[in-house]
Protein backbone atom coordinates (compact mmCIF):
# COMPACT_ATOMS: atom_id res chain seq x y z
CA UNK A 1 0.00 0.00 0.00
CA UNK A 2 1.44 3.47 -1.11
CA UNK A 3 1.79 6.09 1.89
CA UNK A 4 -0.33 8.11 0.23
CA UNK A 5 -3.04 5.64 0.34
CA UNK A 6 -2.53 5.18 3.63
CA UNK A 7 -2.63 8.77 4.52
CA UNK A 8 -5.88 8.92 2.68
CA UNK A 9 -6.96 5.69 4.55
CA UNK A 10 -5.93 7.50 8.05
CA UNK A 11 -8.38 10.70 6.98
CA UNK A 12 -11.25 8.41 6.14
CA UNK A 13 -11.28 6.86 9.32
CA UNK A 14 -10.42 10.27 11.62
CA UNK A 15 -13.65 11.46 9.70
CA UNK A 16 -15.56 8.22 10.32
CA UNK A 17 -14.63 8.54 14.14
CA UNK A 18 -15.89 11.82 14.12
CA UNK A 19 -19.41 10.97 12.26
CA UNK A 20 -18.99 8.11 14.77
CA UNK A 21 -18.89 10.50 17.93
CA UNK A 22 -21.77 12.79 16.53
CA UNK A 23 -23.85 9.58 16.03
CA UNK A 24 -23.63 8.37 19.50
CA UNK A 25 -24.51 11.54 20.98
CA UNK A 26 -28.33 11.04 19.83
CA UNK A 27 -30.62 7.65 20.39
CA UNK A 28 -32.23 8.28 16.89
CA UNK A 29 -28.66 8.15 15.18
CA UNK A 30 -26.59 5.90 17.58
CA UNK A 31 -26.77 2.98 15.23
CA UNK A 32 -25.37 4.42 12.60
CA UNK A 33 -22.62 5.86 14.67
CA UNK A 34 -21.76 2.67 15.84
CA UNK A 35 -21.44 1.67 11.81
CA UNK A 36 -19.55 4.59 11.23
CA UNK A 37 -17.16 3.78 13.94
CA UNK A 38 -16.68 -0.43 13.24
CA UNK A 39 -16.19 1.19 9.16
CA UNK A 40 -13.80 3.56 10.50
CA UNK A 41 -11.97 0.47 12.58
CA UNK A 42 -11.95 -1.43 9.86
CA UNK A 43 -9.91 0.83 7.48
CA UNK A 44 -7.66 1.93 10.10
CA UNK A 45 -6.53 -2.04 10.73
CA UNK A 46 -6.57 -2.39 7.44
CA UNK A 47 -4.24 0.72 6.42
CA UNK A 48 -2.09 0.12 9.48
CA UNK A 49 -1.54 -3.75 8.76
CA UNK A 50 -0.77 -2.95 5.00
CA UNK A 51 1.33 0.28 5.19
CA UNK A 52 4.36 -0.86 4.97
CA UNK A 53 5.46 -0.71 8.31
CA UNK A 54 4.45 -3.95 9.40
CA UNK A 55 6.80 -7.15 8.31
CA UNK A 56 6.03 -9.99 10.79
CA UNK A 57 2.70 -10.77 9.60
CA UNK A 58 2.39 -14.55 11.43
CA UNK A 59 3.39 -12.95 14.68
CA UNK A 60 0.44 -9.74 14.07
CA UNK A 61 -2.14 -12.88 12.62
CA UNK A 62 -1.11 -14.70 15.93
CA UNK A 63 -1.88 -11.80 17.90
CA UNK A 64 -5.26 -10.97 16.28
CA UNK A 65 -6.09 -14.17 16.75
CA UNK A 66 -6.11 -14.35 20.24
CA UNK A 67 -7.14 -11.07 20.99
CA UNK A 68 -10.20 -11.52 18.49
CA UNK A 69 -10.86 -14.43 20.13
CA UNK A 70 -10.67 -13.57 23.43
CA UNK A 71 -12.45 -10.03 22.91
CA UNK A 72 -15.00 -11.84 20.90
CA UNK A 73 -15.50 -14.40 23.58
CA UNK A 74 -15.88 -12.24 26.54
CA UNK A 75 -18.14 -9.64 24.68
CA UNK A 76 -20.81 -12.48 23.74
CA UNK A 77 -20.65 -13.56 27.51
CA UNK A 78 -20.85 -10.48 29.08
CA UNK A 79 -23.92 -9.81 31.09
CA UNK A 80 -25.47 -6.24 30.47
CA UNK A 81 -24.73 -5.35 33.98
CA UNK A 82 -21.47 -6.27 33.68
CA UNK A 83 -20.64 -4.01 31.03
CA UNK A 84 -18.99 -0.96 33.36
CA UNK A 85 -16.93 -3.76 34.55
CA UNK A 86 -15.81 -4.82 30.77
CA UNK A 87 -15.40 -1.05 29.94
CA UNK A 88 -13.16 -0.51 32.77
CA UNK A 89 -11.03 -3.88 32.01
CA UNK A 90 -10.42 -2.49 28.65
CA UNK A 91 -9.53 0.77 29.49
CA UNK A 92 -6.84 -1.26 31.61
CA UNK A 93 -5.39 -2.75 28.43
CA UNK A 94 -5.37 0.64 26.55
CA UNK A 95 -2.91 1.69 29.80
CA UNK A 96 -0.68 -1.17 29.74
CA UNK A 97 -0.23 -1.15 26.38
CA UNK A 98 0.82 2.53 26.05
CA UNK A 99 3.75 1.73 28.94
CA UNK A 100 4.52 -1.47 27.06
CA UNK A 101 4.53 0.41 23.78
CA UNK A 102 6.88 3.14 25.92
CA UNK A 103 9.12 0.56 27.15
CA UNK A 104 9.85 -0.85 23.96
CA UNK A 105 10.27 2.24 22.18
CA UNK A 106 12.82 2.98 24.77
CA UNK A 107 14.85 0.24 23.85
CA UNK A 108 14.91 0.71 20.53
CA UNK A 109 15.07 4.54 19.57
CA UNK A 110 16.81 5.58 22.66
CA UNK A 111 20.72 5.00 20.72
CA UNK A 112 19.35 5.73 16.87
CA UNK A 113 18.04 9.44 17.52
CA UNK A 114 19.80 12.46 18.35
CA UNK A 115 19.46 16.25 19.57
CA UNK A 116 15.97 17.82 20.34
CA UNK A 117 14.35 14.88 18.21
CA UNK A 118 15.63 12.10 20.43
CA UNK A 119 14.44 14.14 24.26
CA UNK A 120 11.20 15.25 22.23
CA UNK A 121 10.96 11.49 21.81
CA UNK A 122 11.97 10.69 25.11
CA UNK A 123 9.75 13.38 26.66
CA UNK A 124 6.40 11.17 24.55
CA UNK A 125 7.56 8.06 25.83
CA UNK A 126 7.95 9.38 29.78
CA UNK A 127 4.40 11.08 29.45
CA UNK A 128 3.36 7.88 27.63
CA UNK A 129 4.50 5.83 29.94
CA UNK A 130 2.87 7.51 33.16
CA UNK A 131 -0.33 8.22 31.77
CA UNK A 132 -0.70 4.56 30.71
CA UNK A 133 0.54 3.15 34.24
CA UNK A 134 -2.60 5.20 36.03
CA UNK A 135 -4.99 4.36 33.41
CA UNK A 136 -3.80 1.05 33.70
CA UNK A 137 -3.80 0.70 37.75
CA UNK A 138 -7.03 2.99 38.42
CA UNK A 139 -8.90 1.13 36.19
CA UNK A 140 -7.79 -2.31 37.60
CA UNK A 141 -9.27 -0.92 40.67
CA UNK A 142 -12.48 0.62 39.35
CA UNK A 143 -12.94 -2.94 37.76
CA UNK A 144 -12.86 -4.50 41.26
CA UNK A 145 -14.89 -1.74 42.75
CA UNK A 146 -17.75 -1.98 39.94
CA UNK A 147 -17.66 -5.52 40.35
CA UNK A 148 -17.98 -5.51 44.48
CA UNK A 149 -14.32 -7.39 44.45
CA UNK A 150 -13.28 -4.60 46.05
CA UNK A 151 -15.49 -2.66 48.87
CA UNK A 152 -17.16 0.41 46.63
CA UNK A 153 -16.44 2.66 49.95
CA UNK A 154 -13.90 5.38 49.30
CA UNK A 155 -10.63 4.52 51.22
CA UNK A 156 -9.01 7.59 52.17
CA UNK A 157 -5.06 8.30 53.71
CA UNK A 158 -5.28 10.36 56.38
CA UNK A 159 -2.77 12.99 54.35
CA UNK A 160 -3.92 12.10 50.56
CA UNK A 161 -3.78 15.31 48.70
CA UNK A 162 -0.17 15.53 50.43
CA UNK A 163 0.83 11.99 49.24
CA UNK A 164 -0.61 12.89 46.20
CA UNK A 165 2.05 16.46 45.43
CA UNK A 166 4.81 14.15 46.88
CA UNK A 167 4.12 11.79 44.04
CA UNK A 168 4.02 14.44 40.93
CA UNK A 169 6.67 15.90 42.48
CA UNK A 170 8.85 13.06 42.36
CA UNK A 171 7.34 12.38 38.54
CA UNK A 172 8.64 15.56 37.28
CA UNK A 173 11.93 14.84 39.30
CA UNK A 174 12.20 11.29 37.48
CA UNK A 175 11.31 12.75 34.59
CA UNK A 176 14.27 15.15 34.61
CA UNK A 177 16.95 12.63 35.86
CA UNK A 178 15.25 10.54 32.84
CA UNK A 179 15.72 12.69 30.20
CA UNK A 180 19.46 13.84 31.62
CA UNK A 181 20.40 10.01 31.81
CA UNK A 182 18.95 8.73 28.79
CA UNK A 183 21.98 10.66 27.12
CA UNK A 184 24.39 8.32 29.42
CA UNK A 185 22.11 5.06 28.66
CA UNK A 186 21.04 5.66 32.11
CA UNK A 187 17.25 6.58 31.63
CA UNK A 188 15.98 3.06 32.34
CA UNK A 189 16.08 3.21 36.29
CA UNK A 190 14.17 6.90 36.48
CA UNK A 191 11.87 5.36 33.98
CA UNK A 192 11.00 2.46 36.27
CA UNK A 193 10.82 4.12 39.27
CA UNK A 194 8.48 6.53 37.16
CA UNK A 195 6.29 3.78 36.26
CA UNK A 196 5.72 2.35 40.05
CA UNK A 197 4.80 5.86 41.44
CA UNK A 198 2.21 5.97 38.65
CA UNK A 199 0.67 2.69 39.33
CA UNK A 200 0.38 3.51 43.33
CA UNK A 201 -0.50 7.20 42.15
CA UNK A 202 -3.62 5.57 40.08
CA UNK A 203 -4.40 2.59 42.99
CA UNK A 204 -4.30 5.59 45.61
CA UNK A 205 -6.68 8.20 43.42
CA UNK A 206 -9.56 5.34 42.59
CA UNK A 207 -9.43 4.20 46.48
CA UNK A 208 -10.31 7.18 47.87
CA UNK A 209 -13.28 7.79 45.47
CA UNK A 210 -16.47 5.37 45.89
CA UNK A 211 -20.22 5.08 46.33
CA UNK A 212 -21.96 7.27 44.58
CA UNK A 213 -19.18 9.25 42.96
CA UNK A 214 -17.83 5.87 40.43
CA UNK A 215 -19.88 6.91 37.19
CA UNK A 216 -17.52 10.35 37.64
CA UNK A 217 -14.28 7.85 37.36
CA UNK A 218 -15.76 5.37 34.83
CA UNK A 219 -15.81 8.67 32.29
CA UNK A 220 -12.75 10.12 33.37
CA UNK A 221 -10.68 6.54 33.26
CA UNK A 222 -12.16 6.65 29.91
CA UNK A 223 -10.83 10.01 29.30
CA UNK A 224 -7.08 9.19 30.51
CA UNK A 225 -7.39 6.06 28.20
CA UNK A 226 -7.54 8.50 25.59
CA UNK A 227 -4.88 10.52 26.39
CA UNK A 228 -2.92 7.08 27.13
CA UNK A 229 -3.55 6.09 23.52
CA UNK A 230 -2.94 9.44 22.03
CA UNK A 231 0.60 9.18 23.60
CA UNK A 232 1.45 5.55 21.99
CA UNK A 233 1.07 7.48 18.97
CA UNK A 234 3.16 9.80 19.29
CA UNK A 235 5.40 7.21 20.17
CA UNK A 236 4.59 5.55 17.50
CA UNK A 237 4.59 8.31 14.83
CA UNK A 238 1.31 6.87 13.62
CA UNK A 239 -1.38 10.08 13.25
CA UNK A 240 -4.31 7.99 13.43
CA UNK A 241 -3.78 6.83 16.77
CA UNK A 242 -3.06 10.71 18.26
CA UNK A 243 -6.30 11.48 16.57
CA UNK A 244 -8.24 8.70 17.52
CA UNK A 245 -6.60 9.41 21.12
CA UNK A 246 -7.37 12.53 21.17
CA UNK A 247 -10.99 12.27 20.20
CA UNK A 248 -11.67 9.65 23.20
CA UNK A 249 -9.70 11.92 25.46
CA UNK A 250 -11.94 15.02 24.71
CA UNK A 251 -14.97 13.37 24.85
CA UNK A 252 -14.21 11.35 27.91
CA UNK A 253 -13.26 14.59 29.47
CA UNK A 254 -16.25 16.17 28.25
CA UNK A 255 -18.58 13.12 29.52
CA UNK A 256 -16.75 13.45 32.66
CA UNK A 257 -17.78 17.24 33.25
CA UNK A 258 -21.57 16.26 32.14
CA UNK A 259 -20.99 13.73 35.15
CA UNK A 260 -19.59 16.48 37.48
CA UNK A 261 -22.78 18.27 36.79
CA UNK A 262 -25.22 15.94 37.17
CA UNK A 263 -23.68 14.65 40.75
CA UNK A 264 -22.79 18.39 41.57
CA UNK A 265 -19.34 17.72 41.93
CA UNK A 266 -16.06 19.82 40.66
CA UNK A 267 -13.96 18.80 38.13
CA UNK A 268 -10.47 19.62 39.90
CA UNK A 269 -11.73 17.62 42.86
CA UNK A 270 -12.22 14.70 41.44
CA UNK A 271 -8.76 14.77 39.48
CA UNK A 272 -7.30 15.32 42.75
CA UNK A 273 -9.21 12.38 44.32
CA UNK A 274 -11.06 11.59 47.22
CA UNK A 275 -14.55 13.71 46.71
CA UNK A 276 -17.98 12.56 47.62
CA UNK A 277 -17.18 12.29 51.09
CA UNK A 278 -19.90 14.11 53.26
CA UNK A 279 -19.47 17.03 55.74
CA UNK A 280 -18.52 14.66 59.03
CA UNK A 281 -22.03 14.15 60.94
CA UNK A 282 -23.71 10.57 60.43
CA UNK A 283 -25.78 10.32 58.08
CA UNK A 284 -29.62 10.13 59.43
CA UNK A 285 -31.16 6.80 60.62
CA UNK A 286 -34.31 6.00 58.64
CA UNK A 287 -37.44 5.33 60.43
CA UNK A 288 -41.09 4.60 59.84
CA UNK A 289 -43.48 2.22 58.32
CA UNK A 290 -43.09 0.87 54.98
CA UNK A 291 -46.19 -0.05 52.99
CA UNK A 292 -46.31 -2.46 50.74
CA UNK A 293 -48.42 -2.93 47.97
CA UNK A 294 -49.48 -6.13 45.36
CA UNK A 295 -49.79 -6.41 41.45
CA UNK A 296 -53.46 -6.02 41.35
CA UNK A 297 -53.96 -2.95 43.60
CA UNK A 298 -50.69 -1.45 41.92
CA UNK A 299 -52.75 -2.29 38.16
CA UNK A 300 -56.11 -0.53 40.04
CA UNK A 301 -53.82 2.36 41.11
CA UNK A 302 -52.61 3.29 37.14
CA UNK A 303 -56.05 2.53 35.60
CA UNK A 304 -56.92 5.86 37.98
CA UNK A 305 -54.09 7.62 36.70
CA UNK A 306 -54.01 10.13 33.61
CA UNK A 307 -49.96 10.84 33.84
CA UNK A 308 -47.29 8.32 34.88
CA UNK A 309 -43.78 8.74 35.16
CA UNK A 310 -41.65 5.28 34.90
CA UNK A 311 -38.06 5.91 36.78
CA UNK A 312 -35.76 2.79 35.56
CA UNK A 313 -32.61 1.71 37.56
CA UNK A 314 -29.75 -0.65 37.89
CA UNK A 315 -32.52 -2.99 38.93
CA UNK A 316 -34.27 -3.00 36.31
CA UNK A 317 -31.24 -3.87 34.27
CA UNK A 318 -30.31 -7.06 36.59
CA UNK A 319 -33.75 -7.88 36.39
CA UNK A 320 -33.60 -7.37 32.11
CA UNK A 321 -37.55 -6.28 32.59
CA UNK A 322 -37.54 -3.71 29.70
CA UNK A 323 -39.04 -5.80 27.17
CA UNK A 324 -42.16 -5.90 29.91
CA UNK A 325 -41.74 -2.05 31.25
CA UNK A 326 -42.15 -1.87 27.21
CA UNK A 327 -45.67 -3.71 26.99
CA UNK A 328 -47.12 -1.85 29.92
CA UNK A 329 -46.34 1.50 28.56
CA UNK A 330 -47.76 0.59 25.12
CA UNK A 331 -51.22 -0.98 27.06
CA UNK A 332 -51.23 1.98 29.10
CA UNK A 333 -50.62 4.49 26.09
CA UNK A 334 -53.13 2.73 23.88
CA UNK A 335 -55.51 3.55 27.59
CA UNK A 336 -55.46 7.30 26.74
CA UNK A 337 -52.82 8.05 29.28
CA UNK A 338 -49.74 9.95 29.52
CA UNK A 339 -46.51 7.55 30.16
CA UNK A 340 -43.08 9.18 30.22
CA UNK A 341 -39.70 7.54 31.16
CA UNK A 342 -37.03 9.72 33.66
CA UNK A 343 -33.97 9.30 33.32
CA UNK A 344 -31.36 10.27 35.99
CA UNK A 345 -27.91 10.49 34.03
CA UNK A 346 -26.36 7.87 36.46
CA UNK A 347 -29.16 5.48 36.96
CA UNK A 348 -27.57 1.82 36.46
CA UNK A 349 -23.84 1.42 36.34
CA UNK A 350 -22.39 3.39 33.00
CA UNK A 351 -23.42 6.66 31.36
CA UNK A 352 -26.72 5.86 29.32
CA UNK A 353 -27.36 2.58 30.68
CA UNK A 354 -31.03 3.01 30.90
CA UNK A 355 -31.00 4.59 27.30
CA UNK A 356 -29.64 1.58 25.91
CA UNK A 357 -32.19 -0.53 27.80
CA UNK A 358 -35.23 0.97 26.47
CA UNK A 359 -34.09 1.21 23.32
CA UNK A 360 -33.66 -2.50 23.04
CA UNK A 361 -36.69 -2.44 24.04
CA UNK A 362 -37.79 -0.44 21.58
CA UNK A 363 -39.13 2.49 23.63
CA UNK A 364 -40.10 5.48 21.88
CA UNK A 365 -37.51 7.88 22.25
CA UNK A 366 -39.81 10.60 22.70
CA UNK A 367 -41.25 9.78 25.88
CA UNK A 368 -38.27 9.44 27.44
CA UNK A 369 -36.90 12.72 29.18
CA UNK A 370 -34.03 13.72 30.95
CA UNK A 371 -33.81 14.29 34.95
CA UNK A 372 -33.25 18.55 34.02
CA UNK A 373 -36.40 18.24 31.21
CA UNK A 374 -39.08 16.52 33.77
CA UNK A 375 -37.88 16.82 37.39
CA UNK A 376 -40.36 19.97 37.80
CA UNK A 377 -43.14 18.02 36.52
CA UNK A 378 -43.44 15.82 39.34
CA UNK A 379 -45.95 17.75 41.12
CA UNK A 380 -48.33 17.22 38.19
CA UNK A 381 -47.63 13.11 38.24
CA UNK A 382 -50.38 11.19 39.24
CA UNK A 383 -47.98 7.69 39.62
CA UNK A 384 -44.38 7.04 39.49
CA UNK A 385 -43.00 3.56 39.24
CA UNK A 386 -39.61 3.11 40.30
CA UNK A 387 -38.38 0.46 39.03
CA UNK A 388 -35.17 -1.19 40.56
CA UNK A 389 -33.81 2.36 41.46
CA UNK A 390 -32.24 3.26 44.84
CA UNK A 391 -30.05 6.24 44.88
CA UNK A 392 -31.58 8.56 42.21
CA UNK A 393 -34.78 8.46 44.26
CA UNK A 394 -33.04 9.32 47.54
CA UNK A 395 -34.65 12.52 49.11
CA UNK A 396 -31.73 12.92 52.01
CA UNK A 397 -29.32 13.81 48.52
CA UNK A 398 -31.15 17.22 49.01
CA UNK A 399 -32.49 16.96 52.56
CA UNK A 400 -29.52 15.39 54.38
CA UNK A 401 -26.64 17.28 54.67
CA UNK A 402 -24.83 14.58 56.45
CA UNK A 403 -25.73 11.53 53.70
CA UNK A 404 -23.06 10.46 51.66
CA UNK A 405 -24.77 11.32 48.32
CA UNK A 406 -25.62 15.04 49.65
CA UNK A 407 -26.05 17.42 47.01
CA UNK A 408 -26.60 14.94 44.22
CA UNK A 409 -29.55 16.09 42.43
CA UNK A 410 -32.05 13.62 42.03
CA UNK A 411 -35.70 12.34 40.61
CA UNK A 412 -38.05 13.87 42.71
CA UNK A 413 -40.34 11.40 42.27
CA UNK A 414 -42.01 11.48 45.64
CA UNK A 415 -43.27 15.36 44.94
CA UNK A 416 -46.16 13.26 42.85
CA UNK A 417 -49.26 11.89 44.07
CA UNK A 418 -48.52 8.46 44.49
CA UNK A 419 -44.71 6.87 44.14
CA UNK A 420 -44.59 2.96 43.90
CA UNK A 421 -40.80 1.60 44.39
CA UNK A 422 -40.34 -1.94 42.79
CA UNK A 423 -37.41 -3.86 44.36
CA UNK A 424 -36.97 -7.25 46.06
CA UNK A 425 -36.07 -5.96 49.58
CA UNK A 426 -35.35 -3.04 52.07
CA UNK A 427 -31.29 -3.29 50.90
CA UNK A 428 -29.65 0.18 49.67
CA UNK A 429 -28.18 0.73 46.46
CA UNK A 430 -24.43 1.30 45.12
CA UNK A 431 -23.73 4.74 47.34
CA UNK A 432 -25.19 2.19 50.51
CA UNK A 433 -26.93 4.15 52.21
CA UNK A 434 -30.76 4.10 53.23
CA UNK A 435 -33.62 5.93 51.38
CA UNK A 436 -36.45 7.60 53.47
CA UNK A 437 -38.39 7.58 50.11
CA UNK A 438 -39.48 4.15 51.08
CA UNK A 439 -41.06 5.05 54.40
CA UNK A 440 -42.84 7.83 52.76
CA UNK A 441 -47.01 8.47 53.29
CA UNK A 442 -47.54 8.27 49.59
CA UNK A 443 -45.15 6.03 48.62
CA UNK A 444 -46.11 2.22 48.57
CA UNK A 445 -43.16 -1.06 47.82
CA UNK A 446 -43.68 -3.62 45.33
CA UNK A 447 -41.31 -6.21 46.61
CA UNK A 448 -40.23 -8.88 44.39
CA UNK A 449 -38.29 -9.28 41.31
CA UNK A 450 -38.88 -6.09 38.82
CA UNK A 451 -39.78 -8.49 35.93
CA UNK A 452 -41.38 -11.35 38.00
CA UNK A 453 -43.36 -7.97 39.46
CA UNK A 454 -43.68 -6.22 36.08
CA UNK A 455 -45.22 -9.07 34.39
CA UNK A 456 -47.97 -9.66 36.87
CA UNK A 457 -48.89 -6.11 36.28
CA UNK A 458 -49.21 -6.58 33.07
CA UNK A 459 -51.06 -9.61 33.37
CA UNK A 460 -53.13 -7.51 35.93
CA UNK A 461 -53.99 -4.53 34.22
CA UNK A 462 -55.11 -7.28 31.16
CA UNK A 463 -57.57 -8.99 32.56
P1 LIG B 1 -28.93 1.61 42.91
O1 LIG B 1 -28.92 2.77 43.79
O2 LIG B 1 -27.71 0.75 42.83
O3 LIG B 1 -30.20 0.71 43.32
C1 LIG B 1 -30.58 -0.39 42.58
C2 LIG B 1 -31.67 -1.11 43.33
O4 LIG B 1 -32.16 -2.12 42.48
C3 LIG B 1 -31.18 -1.79 44.58
O5 LIG B 1 -31.54 -1.08 45.73
C4 LIG B 1 -31.80 -3.19 44.53
O6 LIG B 1 -32.61 -3.40 45.69
C5 LIG B 1 -32.67 -3.14 43.28
N1 LIG B 1 -32.60 -4.38 42.52
C6 LIG B 1 -31.52 -5.12 42.21
N2 LIG B 1 -31.88 -6.20 41.52
C7 LIG B 1 -33.22 -6.14 41.38
C8 LIG B 1 -34.17 -6.97 40.74
N3 LIG B 1 -33.84 -8.10 40.12
N4 LIG B 1 -35.47 -6.60 40.78
C9 LIG B 1 -35.85 -5.47 41.42
N5 LIG B 1 -34.98 -4.65 42.05
C10 LIG B 1 -33.68 -4.98 42.01
O7 LIG B 1 -29.26 2.01 41.39
P2 LIG B 1 -29.68 3.41 40.77
O8 LIG B 1 -30.79 4.02 41.54
O9 LIG B 1 -29.85 3.14 39.30
O10 LIG B 1 -28.42 4.34 41.01
C11 LIG B 1 -27.19 4.09 40.37
C12 LIG B 1 -26.08 4.06 41.39
O11 LIG B 1 -24.93 3.46 40.80
C13 LIG B 1 -25.68 5.46 41.82
O12 LIG B 1 -25.24 5.45 43.14
C14 LIG B 1 -24.53 5.74 40.87
O13 LIG B 1 -23.66 6.74 41.33
C15 LIG B 1 -23.86 4.39 40.82
N6 LIG B 1 -23.01 4.18 39.65
C16 LIG B 1 -23.45 4.62 38.45
C17 LIG B 1 -22.64 4.47 37.34
C18 LIG B 1 -23.12 5.06 36.05
S1 LIG B 1 -22.07 5.68 35.03
N7 LIG B 1 -24.40 5.10 35.77
C19 LIG B 1 -21.39 3.82 37.44
C20 LIG B 1 -21.00 3.32 38.68
C21 LIG B 1 -21.83 3.52 39.80
P3 LIG B 1 -32.93 -4.88 46.19
O14 LIG B 1 -31.64 -5.55 46.40
O15 LIG B 1 -33.73 -4.67 47.43
O16 LIG B 1 -33.75 -5.53 45.09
Amino acid sequence: MSQGLVTMSYIAASILFILSLSGLSQQETSRRGNYFGMLGMAIAIIATVFGGHVTAYAILAGALLIGGTIGAFAAARVEMTQMPELVALMHSLVGMAAVLVGYASFMEHSSTLIGAEKTIHELEIYIGVFIGAVTFSGSVIAFGKLCGKISGKPVMLPARHWLNLIMLIATVFFGYRFLAGAEAGAGLVPLLIMTAIALVFGVHMVMAIGGADMPVVVSMLNSYSGWAAAATGFMLSNDLLIVTGALVGSSGAILSYIMCRAMNRHFLSVIAGGFGSAGGGEAAEIEGEVQPIEAEETAALLRESKNIVIIPGYGMAVAQAQHTVNEITKLLTSQGKKVRFAIHPVAGRMPGHMNVLLAEAKVPYDIVFEMDEINEDFPNVDVSIVIGANDIVNPSALNDPNSPIAGMPVLECWKGETTIVMKRSMASGYAGVGNPLFVLENTRMLFGDANDRLQALLKALQS
